[in-house]
């Protein structure tokens, strides 16, 4: 089959969390089973200077949105660790900014031009994808100038669309104002028409009305989203496509995440000889300045420190329980002030106990997955989760709430059958939180003897889940079949 992949986000290109890391592993897997797939991504400032090389494919392209005249390019550069070609679309009065999104007012114009630039592209290279897979409100017009603004072109006459929602609660939703700029003036008609008259449109939901398929991260959130509780305002929508919406859960890149060949980790350890991650424990904690105990649980955090990820709960169970049971905390991540400051904080009032590392580090990421004993992660709403995934792959157990992504890969451990692969809390409350973070230190006991065996028989048992791409990949191979008979 003939693939665009188009999203905002691909890893190691320009990533800010796993939209960026799905965007990269999904195309090389479909690659691998001898699709003809390419990636269509902006060209970033980040995206330059970084030692990959780029080839000119596209010297400059010239479109209209509304009354603006935008002018773009395209570059291209092989996906690493495949033969994925990765087209990077520059502009650099719209990409060339600090950050990834912005908050600079002309979010719509820059996601539109993506929209548009990937279909300009198309039509430049003469390819005609069988499917277009667009992720998430950026790239959620792409189904809609399909079937209306590009509908003339024959080489898009067999192409379907599958949308991947990654995050409802980011939607795009912008005032219509910006219509005539994201180029949508002359199908202003298609739009929601209740929406428009209240002043808006949404990019999310204009892929949800007109894609032929739509897919979200994991079954658990797939049903949830069809909720009043979960559904952010769309759920009624996508009750309406219930019959073309289904959940595939993510898989993890097992040559990136390998605990038996990771590069970016001091001593290797796998499921059958877990004795190298002590080693890796001993010399994160010495890195951040914690002493080291053999009988004191390490727990980590690797996450985007935003509402979503539910660290409220953390400022109302932590200290308590830091000053009542023996642990140590290594948190890495940045993003909103409030969850910075509380764990800048925190560390200060535990020094032996915590330590607070404001980055994104890939470096760290993996170095905290490999030695933590436990992984948090008590999202608020979670569409799919990989850091738990990466930590049941290290041997880590999650602590997690059971939401989303999270309900469909970590189970509750049960000492009596010696089933399950973390801790799992069913309310989102500090009660809850406490509770599962509680239970994770009982069964760890003091880390030897029969409480030790009880513990690496929880670790393997995550740590042998079959949780690669590899296992998953087939399902979207399925659907594409499903919506594209004829590829
Ligand atoms: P989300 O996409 O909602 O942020 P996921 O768990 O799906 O959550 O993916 C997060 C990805 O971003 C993982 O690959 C994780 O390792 C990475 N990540 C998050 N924060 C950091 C950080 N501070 N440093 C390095 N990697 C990070
Ligand atoms: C989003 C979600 C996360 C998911 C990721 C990749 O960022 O928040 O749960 O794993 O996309 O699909």
């Amino acid at each position: 089959m003939k693939i665009l992949f188009v999203s905002a986000e691909v890893a190691p290109f320009a990533k800010t969390g796993g939209l960026g890391d799905v965007s990269a592993a999904l195309p090389r897997q479909l690659h691998g089973l001898g699709h003809d797939v390419r990636v269509v991504v902006p060209m970033y400032a980040r995206v330059l200077g970084r030692g990959h090389v780029f080839t000119e494919v596209v010297p400059e392209m010239a479109f209209a949105l509304g009354d603006l005249t935008v002018r773009v390019a395209i570059f291209s550069a092989p996906l690493p660790g495949s033969e994925v070609p990765v087209y990077f679309v520059r502009c650099p009065s719209l990409y060339d900014r600090a950050n990834i999104y912005d908050t600079g007012g002309d979010e719509h114009l820059r996601f539109a031009v993506l929209n548009w630039a990937a279909l300009k592209l198309c039509q430049y290279l003469q390819f005609g994808p069988d499917i277009i897979h667009v992720n998430d409100w950026q790239t959620a017009l792409i189904p809609l100038l399909l079937r209306t603004l590009f509908a003339w072109d024959k080489l898009f006459a067999r192409t379907r669309t599958v949308l991947t929602i990654h995050n409802l609660g980011h939607q795009g939703t912008f005032d219509t104002g910006a219509l005539a700029r994201c180029g949508l003036a002359p199908v202003a008609d298609r739009l929601h028409q209740e929406h428009l008259r209240e002043g808006r449109f949404g990019f999310l939901l204009t892929g949800i009305l007109y894609a032929n398929a739509i897919t979200t991260v994991s079954p658990t959130y797939a049903r949830e989203i069809q909720t009043s509780e979960h559904g952010v305002g769309l759920d009624g929508f996508l009750r309406g496509r219930a019959d073309v919406l289904r959940g595939i859960l993510n898989g993890i890149d097992e040559d990136e995440w390998n605990p038996a060949a990771d590069a970016l980790i001091p001593h290797a350890f796998s499921a059958d000889d877990l004795d190298g991650k002590e080693g890796c424990k001993a010399e994160l904690l010495a890195s951040a300045g914690l002493p080291y105990r053999a009988d004191v649980p390490l727990v980590g955090v690797v996450s985007r420190l935003a509402w979503q990820k539910g660290f409220d709960l953390c400022e109302a169970v932590l200290p308590v329980m830091l000053e009542r049971r023996r642990f140590q905390l290594v948190v890495l991540g940045t993003g909103e002030g409030r969850y910075e400051d509380f764990f800048r904080h925190l560390a200060r009032a535990f020094p032996r106990q915590v330590a607070y590392l404001p980055a994104f580090s890939e470096k760290y990421a993996h170095a905290i997955e490999a030695a933590a004993d436990m992984f948090l992660m008590p999202s608020r709403y979670e569409p799919c989760g990989l850091n738990q995934m990466y930590s049941l792959r290290y041997g880590t157990a999650p602590i997690v709430h059971r939401t989303g992504g999270l309900a469909d890969t970590v189970w509750n451990f049960d000492p009596g059958t010696g089933r399950g692969t973390g801790f799992v809390f069913d309310h989102f409350d500090a009660a809850g939180l406490a509770w599962a973070l509680g239970r994770a230190l009982d069964v760890w006991g003091n880390g030897a003897g029969v409480e030790r065996e009880r513990w690496r028989h929880l670790q393997r048992n995550g740590m042998r889940l079959p949780l690669g791409w590899s296992h998953r990949i087939g399902e979207y191979v399925a659907l594409y079949r499903l919506v594209a008979p004829d590829a």
